[in-house]
């Protein structure tokens, strides 16, 4: 059985915020859910998450999340915040202490971390360090780790250790409940370090086993929006990286944000500047013109989104043609080779195969048949102020330019709407529908003077 502890009652002064350090977010998500992520990911029994600043900030915004909330109301210390979830925990189980505001450790470290523990061991997380200033230093003993010695209590030949404490250890909770109780915090911060359990699983011959992260900035933590931005290219990076690997051309992995998940086929293209969020699937072929926004949405093989394009909760089939410049907000859902141009933004619209919507136009609550032309600046008025309503399209329709199709409308199969028409009553296969004022001329028209 495995439960997890998270730390994250601590303020974040650094980040001068009104909002709980762990609340900030990386890749459009907060650091302390990038970490419920990873306890999820290991299968964890129970999550405990120790909260004290902004405690009820932090309870609002993991509601529905399935965690232990510990509230530890004065922060004095790793040790004391710890100590403040010994009884909640099972006597049986393993516990893993993790840190909210460090997000990128990888599932397999702490998997391997977590291995390390049984009966007479337990795994703790170091790191070397070009510069380990700050941090608590691994103090060993022919080898064997012995102690860990904070920067502000080490003397000047342990200050030259490199290897420290990442902080992320995994334990016995019987181990836990032994030792916590007895820390003390006579020490120079006069604080309860978790790190003094060290020393008591040396002395009680619990054997520490020590593990290391694959790259640094698995255990690098954030205390400052430096180091937030810092970690957020760095993960930015990964992403882009693994697209590349999938297949995926990138015109700059650096200038490409996921704020999610997305997953590419075959020979997609990328271009500068879009931004990714929720679950974005794009099929073999499709290509992305620069500054676009993807959100939640399905693009299929060989489809072509052009420049300045946002999309939404929307479903593409193949060979599409979009932008540059559309907006495709939820519910717009586009059969195979359909086009949606310039300045044109649908919603809850379907839109059959072949049919082009190309210039200026406002498409909402609208089922399109295949083939259908609609003209520059067509407007379906879904909204009476009160009520929305749904325009239908036949196959084959053409809708001349500026029209204003009012809903709830039919407009039947091959039928064409004349220019500039006010559509209110719906019509049958071929009809030819003209609702606008005639035109009248006047023969020899004198133009009027200035008096
Ligand atoms: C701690 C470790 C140090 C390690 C470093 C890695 C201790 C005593 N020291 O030092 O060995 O190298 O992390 O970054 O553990 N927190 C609480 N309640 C508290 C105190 C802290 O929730 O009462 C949380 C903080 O919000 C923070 C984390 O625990 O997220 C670490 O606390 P901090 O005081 O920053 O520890 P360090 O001095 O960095
Ligand atoms: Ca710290």
């Amino acid at each position: 059985m495995l439960e997890i502890i998270i730390l994250a009652a601590g303020k974040g002064t650094r980040m001068r915020s009104d909002k709980p350090k762990v609340l900030h977010t990386l890749a459009g998500k907060p650091f302390l859910e990038h970490v419920l992520d990873r306890s999820a990911e290991l299968n964890a029994d129970k999550v405990h998450v120790i909260i004290g600043h902004g405690a009820n900030m932090v309870r609002e915004a993991l509601a529905g999340r399935d965690v232990n909330f510990v509230e530890q109301t004065e922060q004095l210390g790793t040790g004391h915040a710890v100590l403040q979830v010994l009884p909640h925990l099972n006597p049986e189980s393993d516990t893993l202490i993790l840190y909210g505001d460090v997000p990128l450790t990888k599932t397999d470290t702490l998997a391997e971390l977590r291995a390390k523990v049984s009966d007479s061991s337990m795994g703790l997380l170091t790191v070397n360090l070009a510069d380990p200033n700050g941090y608590g230093r691994i103090v060993r003993t022919n080898g064997s780790v012995t102690a860990i010695v904070e920067q502000k209590d080490a003397n000047p030949e342990q200050l030259k250790i490199d290897e420290v404490n990442t902080g992320v250890m995994a334990v016995k909770s019987a181990h836990l409940a032994k030792w916590l109780p007895t820390l003390s915090n006579d020490n120079a911060q006069g604080e309860y370090y978790l790190t003094d359990i060290i020393a008591m699983s040396s002395a009680d011959d619990i054997a520490i086993e020590t593990a290391q992260p694959k790259d640094e900035y698995e255990v690098l933590g954030v205390n400052n929006r430096l180091q937030q931005a810092e970690l957020e290219r760095i993960f930015q990076r990964q992403v882009a990286e693994e697209l590349m690997v999938a297949g995926a051309t990138l015109l700059d992995p650096a200038r490409l944000d996921c704020r999610g998940s997305i997953e590419v086929g075959r020979d997609c293209v990328i271009d500068v500047n879009c931004v990714f969020e929720g679950k974005v699937v794009l099929g073999n072929n499709v290509h992305i013109g620069p500054n676009c926004v993807i959100s939640d949405s399905t693009i299929g093989d060989g489809t072509v989104i052009l420049a300045n394009s946002i999309l939404e909760e929307s479903t593409l089939a193949e060979n599409c043609n979009i932008g540059p410049f559309a907006r495709l907000r939820p519910g717009s859902q586009l059969a195979s080779k359909a086009k949606i141009g310039n300045f044109v933004e649908t919603k809850k619209a379907v839109i059959g195969e072949g049919s082009k919507v190309n210039h200026l136009s406002y498409v909402g609550d609208a089922e399109i048949g295949a083939g259908v032309n609609i003209g520059a600046g067509t407007i379906t008025c879904n909204y009476d102020g009160v009520n929305k309503s749904k325009t239908t399209i036949e196959d084959g329709a053409f809708i001349g330019s500026n029209s204003a199709l009012v809903a709830p409308v039919t407009v039947g199969k091959n039928a064409t709407v004349g220019a500039g028409s006010i559509v209110t009553k719906n019509s049958e296969e071929g009809d030819l529908i003209i609702a606008r004022a005639k035109q009248s001329n006047i023969k020899g028209w004198a133009r009027p003077v200035k008096k």
